[in-house]
């Protein structure tokens, strides 16, 4: 990561406003859709989390988070994880994520989930290879069809992330022992022209999210999680295999 870059907790109304700000520049939405400065306070004030990445006095990136409890443990929804396009791929959102990671397991919560779209292949790569987050739910246009750009006007399908924080796999990737060749018995794989198809292929690239949906859903339902994903000249996928709990 570049030197200058800092993590620290977001406290005042002013950090507020700088993630704020953030927001509308990355994600691009309509006023109705962005999360208002009142989150924010909520989110710091009720045991979540607003973390910022900084570049000397400039906030470059935020982190969100909301406490939720499930079956009587308290765990974290990361809502939103977002960097400055100007300051991306110099490892800030990595720093972003270790930094919650150890702010979390500091007060005893030792889960961090959060969504993404299973068609943002880099990002999952990021979630399951490097952080070593896992991938057993699904869910259907969990948001509705937004204003955001980078939403892509399709339903906002999107894969729940854990990240079972002190688990020995989670451990051994961060500490970057070289994972075991994966032992995978099933894969959901997309065509390396899917990239392309983001850009100038709305209909291809709805179909290619209806046939995924249907294959997660399928092999969630056989007690199957997604573990790692996969790049090969020919495209990019996920690597399935069944998976019991922690
Ligand atoms: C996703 C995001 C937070 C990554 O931040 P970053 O600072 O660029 O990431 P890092 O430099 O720490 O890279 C860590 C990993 O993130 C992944 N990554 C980097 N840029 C990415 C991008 N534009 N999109 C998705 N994943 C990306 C890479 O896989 C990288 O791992 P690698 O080094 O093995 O290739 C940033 O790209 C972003 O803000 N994107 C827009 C908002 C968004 O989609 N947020 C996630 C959903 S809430």
């Amino acid at each position: 990561m570049s030197e200058e870059i800092r993590i620290r907790r977001c406290e005042s109304l002013e950090d507020f406003r700088l993630c704020l700000h953030l927001q509308r520049e990355i994600w691009g939405e309509d006023d109705l859709e962005v999360e208002p400065v009142t989150m924010f306070v909520v989110a710091a004030h009720i045991g979540g989390q607003v973390l910022g990445a900084f570049d000397g006095s400039q906030m470059i990136g935020y982190t969100l988070a909301l406490p939720g409890i499930r079956n009587g443990q308290p765990y974290l929804h990361s809502h939103m994880t977002g960097i400055a396009a100007s300051h991306r791929d110099r490892g800030a959102g990595r720093a972003l994520k270790l930094f919650q990671r150890e702010e979390a397991l500091g007060r005893g919560i030792r889960l961090i989930e959060w969504t993404f779209d299973p068609l943002e292949l880099r990002n999952a790569h990021f979630n399951l290879n490097r952080l070593g987050a896992i991938c057993r739910t699904y869910l259907p246009n969990l948001y509705g069809v937004t204003t955001s750009p980078l939403h892509r006007n399709l339903p906002t399908d999107r894969l729940v992330a854990e990240w079972h924080l002190d688990s020995p796999r989670v451990i051994a990737i961060l500490s970057g022992a070289v994972p075991e060749p994966v032992d995978a018995p099933a894969a959901i794989s997309f065509p390396a022209a899917l990239e392309e198809w983001k850009k100038n292929n709305p209909e291809e690239l709805a179909r290619q999210q209806a046939r995924a949906r249907s294959e997660f859903e399928s092999w969630f339902a056989r007690g199957y999680a997604a573990i790692a994903t996969r790049t090969t000249p020919a495209g990019a996928g996920y690597l399935l295999a069944p998976w019991s709990d922690f």
